[in-house]
């Protein structure tokens, strides 16, 4: 059994909380802090913790507190993390880790110098489609990764500090991407270099000085792309959907809306629908399990359990650091409208990699391009001969 303190009563702190403490779980919240005494209050009556505080290193320091789970606004997490290695509390943080680089790097150092556990809370890597999805990539499924895609749009964020581009480092590419970022880059491999970002960004509908929409591509060494998809401005619910593309096959997920559960109600006896849904009435498309499928129970049974066991959990800090590098070349991108290179200080995976050759050997004098069923059933190959450059194509009886 762990025992935790929770820093934030919010949203997250609640889901969170929900995931902890839902169905037969072990472990237990014994602190909470939130900012005003009041909220901490009613959240430990809510979960039944034993101690609340709004002072946060009273929470941390609590000789009772085994792990700090921070589910504080941005740009609390560093106050915060320092906190846990003054007293050298293992920790796992909400993403994004920092709102910049720097202040990430700053935290990972901080955390590997006290010699304390660190995790990355970053739930969209744990759904359990996703880790259906990545056992198939890892088992060669689909061949070598070439594109692999997330989009997070949903109609805006539901605190006041989101907005705040000082408090919360950036918009939508900050909120939405770094769930993104970090799961296309499971995908590829996250000993794979990310190199380069190009990205658009504009702010088209709210009255804010962040982004409330992006696109940007991730160049990786290898020559493999990722491509995340960001909006504020989305209508609709929350679209969480991601691709991967191989040699072998293709890979499509739908995290929540579609997700194969369909409903119509006139709004009698209507009531709360999912996450950022934007109606309760006509028809719905509810989530099953909620924290289930958004990746909390995994995530924090492989958290936990990497504590005890003493090992790293499958998201660490050095996570979170590299996708805030990516976000920082993002941003700088969608200023100078360039690629933008990653800057990267600590990089822990493989170097100097090349792109794969693209030349399948068909026989000796040709390389195979493709190979088809046609409709009247004869079967085609188009080649090209490896002296001429030329391309034929036959039919095979
Ligand atoms: N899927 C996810 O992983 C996910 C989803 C939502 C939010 N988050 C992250 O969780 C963190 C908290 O977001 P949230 O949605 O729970 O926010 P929220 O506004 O709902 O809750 C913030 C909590 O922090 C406390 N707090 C302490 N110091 C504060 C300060 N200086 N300013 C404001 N609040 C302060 C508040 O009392 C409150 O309990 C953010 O880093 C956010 O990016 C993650």
């Amino acid at each position: 059994m762990l025992r935790i303190a929770m820093l934030g009563s919010g949203f997250i702190g609640r889901f969170y909380a929900d995931s902890i403490q839902g169905q037969r779980s072990k472990d237990k919240i014994v602190s909470i802090y939130a900012r005003k005494e009041v909220n901490a209050k009613k959240f430990a009556e809510d979960y039944g913790c034993e101690h609340y505080t709004s002072n946060m290193e009273e929470a941390i320091a609590h000789p009772n507190v085994d792990v700090v789970c921070i589910a504080l606004p941005n740009n609390v997490h560093e106050d915060a993390v320092m906190l846990c290695c003054k007293h050298k509390k293992p920790v796992v943080t909400t993403k994004p880790l920092g709102r910049n680089g720097a202040e990430a790097l700053r935290m990972l150092k901080a955390v590997e110098e006290a010699g304390i556990f660190n995790g990355y809370l970053e739930d969209l890597v744990y759904t359990p489609k996703f880790l259906k999805a990545y056992d198939s990539v890892k088992n060669g499924a689909l061949g070598r990764i070439l594109w692999a895609k997330s989009r997070e749009t949903h109609p805006g964020p539901h605190s006041d500090w989101f907005w705040n581009i000082e408090l919360a480092g950036g918009g939508c590419i900050l909120d939405l991407g770094c769930h993104c970022i970090e799961i296309t880059r499971s995908f590829i491999g996250k000993d794979i270099k990310p190199v380069e970002v190009m990205c658009w960004a504009d702010t088209q509908v709210k009255p804010i000085e962040a982004e409330d929409h992006a696109i940007g591509l991730i160049k990786y060494e290898n020559g493999a792309i990722g491509q995340f998809e960001v909006s504020w401005t989305f209508r609709g619910g929350m679209d969480l959907r991601d691709e991967v593309m191989g040699t072998e096959g293709t890979i499509w997920i739908n995290n929540f809306l579609r997700t194969g559960m369909d409903m119509f109600t006139t709004g009698k006896g209507a009531d709360y629908v999912a996450e950022k849904a934007e109606s309760n009435t006509g028809w719905l498309f509810p989530v099953g399990d909620e924290v289930n499928d958004l990746g909390y129970n995994h995530m924090f049974t492989n958290m936990f359990r990497s504590i005890e066991e003493g090992k790293q959990p499958q998201e660490t800090f050095y996570d979170g650091y590299v996708v805030n590098a990516i976000i920082d070349a993002a941003y700088k991108s969608a200023k100078t409208k360039l690629w933008e290179p990653v800057n990267l200080e600590v990089w822990r995976g493989q170097e100097g990699l090349s792109k794969a050759s693209n030349l399948v050997d068909y026989d000796e004098d040709n390389y195979l391009v493709k190979e088809e069923m046609t409709h009247y059933g004869a079967k085609k190959l188009i080649l090209k001969n490896k002296k001429t450059g030329a391309f034929e194509e036959r039919i095979l009886e």
